[in-house]
């Protein structure tokens, strides 16, 4: 009689009593630290029922303990030294969610050096010593797992690491920046002024501790250099970002552009050509009918284009506690499952292992193509065509021009939108302009990214 040779085998028991937990170590219980505590004791029995073991939080660091014991009451010792936690033999996997650069960097490489794996949700402090603490992870073959850094609710390193493997990878798109998307849209949408949004973006906990770093496009820039080195194979190369952020924004051009089709939204543009890779972050006209244009609040969304895959988008929470808490407990359950595996095994840091890295050149800014809107004041409305055949006289290819709706206080001003022309030129003739006795005011240039 046919007996099926797996069925005649005595039954594995659920869970191998050989298994244990994977012991967590935290540090810092703000904003992240405890949405992750509260994620993992709410969704226990499904996070070990995926991880394949329990996950369990055997120690948290935090600078004050009467606030932390209040978020993780009286079952996890609390300690105010964050090396403790690091370095403590007592635990397998350090979490790093208290942010900052330096101290952040010493517990980290300690944690490393001392054999365990590290999951972080600090994008500032991998996009400047990135270099470092991968290759000391790779020395000592533990994990670092950075899910919750970038775009913190989209699995967008998984899907660039994992997903997308087969594509040579073209660009990356996205609003990668909750904070700075809400203020916009609370703009465009409410009326509400800069400082008022921001406040609120504050007060929902999606702000950075210092709020500059949202608004002056840093924060955007830490997360695309993380999504480069992920889709190109190059090293973390924070001083090669174009940076500018929504502070020198005007409501005048927000209105201006609806007017032309299009929606200003902060943009984190990562690009490689034949002549080399363009990384910037920089407020941006996005076409009105564009998904990406419906991108509204603290909500991200990433769009990568592949060779094979063609264009894929993704979209989730930018920002937020349980949010990020989601991207942090996935790379912990990673950790659970690779724990006790060969590193050489694993999915490499940045995608790509070591020796297939590389250090692509970087395209200078002169050499980058785009099209722009410029918004320029005029001294009489009939100026329009002489603008226009200005700008087409300078090697600007004009593609559309408009008057701007006239709006209270306001005097003449001539709306362009170009063809595609290399920054170079685009500045010389930015830098003439506005010399030009036809202009009556300040210039305004922003990048317009059909997104095709
Ligand atoms: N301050 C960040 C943002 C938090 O607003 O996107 C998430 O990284």
């Amino acid at each position: 009689m046919y007996r099926d040779p797996v069925q005649s085998l005595e039954p594995l028991p659920s869970r191998p009593a050989a298994i244990r937990a994977l012991r967590v170590g935290m540090i810092g219980i703000g904003t992240v630290g405890s949405g992750t505590f509260r994620v993992l004791a709410r969704n226990q029995a499904e996070i070990a029922g995926r991880a394949g073991r329990p996950i369990e939080l055997v120690m948290v660091a935090a600078r004050n303990l009467v606030r932390a014991a209040t978020v993780v009451g009286g079952n996890v010792p609390l300690t105010d030294d964050p090396l403790r936690v690091a370095t403590h033999p007592d635990v397998d996997v350090v979490v790093e969610v208290a942010g900052g650069t330096g101290p952040a960097r010493d517990w980290v490489l300690a944690a490393i050096a001392h054999g365990k794996h590290v999951v972080t949700a600090n994008k500032a402090l991998l996009a400047e010593h990135g270099a470092e603490i991968f290759a000391a992870a790779r020395r000592h073959g533990v994990a670092v797992a950075y899910e919750g850094a970038v775009a913190v609710s989209i699995p967008i390193v998984k899907a660039l690491r994992e997903g997308l493997t087969a594509n040579r990878i073209e660009w990356v798109a996205g609003i990668i920046n909750g904070t700075t998307n809400f203020i916009l849209s609370k703009m465009r949408d409410e009326g509400l002024d800069f400082a008022a949004a921001l406040v609120q973006a504050q007060a929902l906990g999606y702000a950075e501790a210092d709020p500059a770093f949202d608004i002056e496009g840093i924060d955007a820039a830490h997360k695309l250099t993380l999504l480069a080195a992920n889709a190109f194979g190059t090293s973390v190369r924070l001083a090669d970002v174009q940076v500018e952020g929504i502070t020198a924004l005007q409501r005048v051009d927000v209105a201006c552009a609806e007017q032309l089709g299009y929606r200003i939204k902060l943009l984190g543009v990562a690009r490689r050509s034949e002549e080399g890779v363009e990384l910037r972050v920089q407020p941006a006209l996005v076409p009105a009918s564009h998904l990406m244009a419906h991108v509204n609040g603290s909500m991200n969304a990433v769009m990568v284009k592949g060779d094979a895959a063609g264009v894929t988008m993704y979209y989730g929470a930018g920002a937020g506690s349980e949010q990020t808490a989601s991207a942090v407990i996935a790379d912990l359950v990673d950790v659970a499952r690779l724990d006790g595996t060969h590193a050489a095994q694993r999915v490499p840091h940045l995608g790509f292992h070591a020796h297939a890295m590389s250090d692509l050149p970087v395209l200078p800014r002169a050499a980058a193509c785009c099209a722009h809107y410029l918004r320029i004041p005029v001294h009489a409305a009939s100026q329009i065509e002489a603008v226009s055949g200005w700008l087409a006289g300078q090697q600007v290819p004009v593609r559309q021009v408009a008057l701007a709706a006239a709006q209270p206080g306001m005097g003449a001003q001539v709306l362009v939108l170009t063809q595609p022309v290399r920054q170079g030129t685009m500045d010389l003739a930015l830098h003439a302009l506005q010399a030009h006795p036809l202009v009556a005011g300040k210039v305004t240039a922003l990048r317009v990214e059909e997104l095709a």
